[in-house]
């Protein structure tokens, strides 16, 4: 890679603590740290607060470029049309989209000053890499600025099928918004050529092969590369003294039960928390005559809180939490420990260390990397992945136990065969999952697509 690349994306890659400028955790960042300090790159993105920016500073050797947000345009972008209309369009319509022209404009301004801050640091023959749905006009408007450089767009979750798409009033300007693009990447199969359709169908574009449109004259690849963990990081943090310590800890701080459950994932509705409850609360009353045999560990990250549906979920999920303890929990026991923050990495590694059994059973999901992260801290331990068919992931890990999530009793019976299975069995296909993991890491996905787009 020689080209210089400003990568454009709704947050910065580095958060203020107070006292500092800290880089954010996260298998993207870390893949792209070490390219961009190479080429010299840029980062284009919001800092995470309201009000004027900060200048443009240098961190770890890679150019920041803060973008600006007011308080209207967190409202109207990020918790109205980014959050309340994209994401649960783009997520099946679990909950109901929100379409509102008081969010749309808010969305189509601040993709323009993103657009704009990015064009200002970049030069001839440099490469743009617009990242995700908050920034769908942007490849459109950054060519209408500069021609001379090359634009990608990497989507980060489902591109939705034609027929819940053609529910949004602005589908036509956001079809044209990412055809600016010269390589359109997408976490699966399915999601490419669902925005093939699409693009025909809103944007008037022409297929030409299987991964190539024609549009106003100009030619475009789609390209299929899901996004991966940096894998050996969890693997040599899974066998470190302090994680297998805390594994030990943790397994008695769940009451040494046989067989502990465990799922993480952002508070958010497309994650199937409440079905996936009520699943674990059907394998209890299966076998209420073995109490304290099961413990469920569920993990809630706080998300997006000021977005309504975001808070009618919690207050459901917690009280579902409340009945099932409240059902099948004795006196200084509850099956379901629920821990509504974040955890700190090794913390996090512990847990997955110490599950037997992992519930990754979202409605709809790009990736889900959580499923990726667990596998890679098993090392020689079996331990079964229970996981969605509607998550990316499930495109790679096919060695899984794949179950519908809507199914409340299909997964009922898939934790109960998960709790049953022959260990040589658990072992093969741990090994088969923990073989794909290592082979397509997160450097392998920034490195395949930047290769496409500097040969473009
Ligand atoms: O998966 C999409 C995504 O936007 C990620 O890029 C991000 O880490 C996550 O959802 C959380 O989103 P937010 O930036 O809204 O907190």
């Amino acid at each position: 890679m020689t080209r210089r690349i400003v990568v454009v994306a709704n947050r910065l890659p580095v958060s203020w603590d107070g006292e500092e400028w800290v880089t954010s955790p996260g298998g993207l960042v870390r893949a792209l740290e070490p390219v961009l300090q190479r080429v010299n790159g840029s980062w284009v993105g919001w800092s995470g607060n309201v009000g004027d920016p900060p200048e443009p500073f240098v961190h770890d050797g890679i150019a920041q470029r803060p973008v600006s947000l007011t308080e209207e345009e967190l409202d109207g972008f990020y918790y109205g049309f980014c959050n309340s209309a994209l994401w649960p369009l783009y997520h099946d319509a679990v909950v109901s989209p929100e379409f509102h022209r008081h969010h749309w404009r808010p969305y189509r301004k601040v993709n323009e000053r993103y657009a704009r801050v990015a064009a200002e640091s970049l030069q001839p023959d440099d490469i743009a890499w617009v990242q995700d749905y908050q920034l769908q006009l942007v490849p459109g408007m950054l060519r209408a600025i500069r021609r001379d450089i090359t634009i990608g767009f990497y989507l980060h979750i489902p591109f939705p099928p034609i027929e819940l798409f053609a529910r949004l009033p602005w589908r036509r300007q956001i079809i044209e918004g990412l055809l600016g693009a010269d390589v359109l990447a997408f976490q699966t199969r399915a999601s490419v050529q669902n925005f093939a359709r699409a693009a025909r169908r809103y944007g008037g574009a022409e297929t030409l092969g299987r991964r190539e449109l024609r549009w106003r004259g100009r030619s475009m690849r789609l390209q299929r590369a899901p996004i991966a963990i940096d894998t050996s990081h969890f693997e040599k943090m899974a066998k470190s003294d302090a994680v297998q310590r805390r594994v030990v800890e943790l397994r008695h701080e769940l009451g040494d039960a046989e067989h502990i459950f465990l799922g993480v994932d952002r508070l958010d509705y497309t994650k199937g928390i409440d079905l996936r409850l009520k699943s674990f609360a059907g394998l209890l009353e299966q076998t209420a005559d073995h109490p304290r045999r099961y413990a469920f560990v569920q993990v809630a990250v706080p998300s997006r809180e000021n977005v309504p549906a975001y808070q009618d979920l919690r207050s459901e999920i917690e009280q579902l939490v409340g009945r099932i303890n409240g059902d099948f929990g004795e006196p200084g026991w509850s099956p379901v420990s629920y821990l509504y923050r974040s955890l700190a990495l090794e913390e996090l590694i512990a847990y997955y260390v110490a599950a037997d059994v992992m519930l990754v059973t979202p409605l709809r999901d790009g990736m889900n990397l959580v499923a990726k992260e667990y596998v890679a801290s098993r090392r020689d331990q079996p331990g079964v992945l229970v996981l969605s068919e509607f998550a990316g992931a499930s495109e790679q890990l096919k060695s899984a136990v794949i179950v519908n999530p809507h199914d409340v009793d299909g997964v009922t019976a898939a934790l109960r065969a998960a709790t049953e299975m022959d260990p040589a069995e658990a072992r093969l296909r741990m090994q088969r999952l923990r073989r794909t993991v290592r082979k397509e890491t997160v450097f392998e996905w920034a490195r395949d697509c930047l290769a496409m787009l500097e040969a473009f």
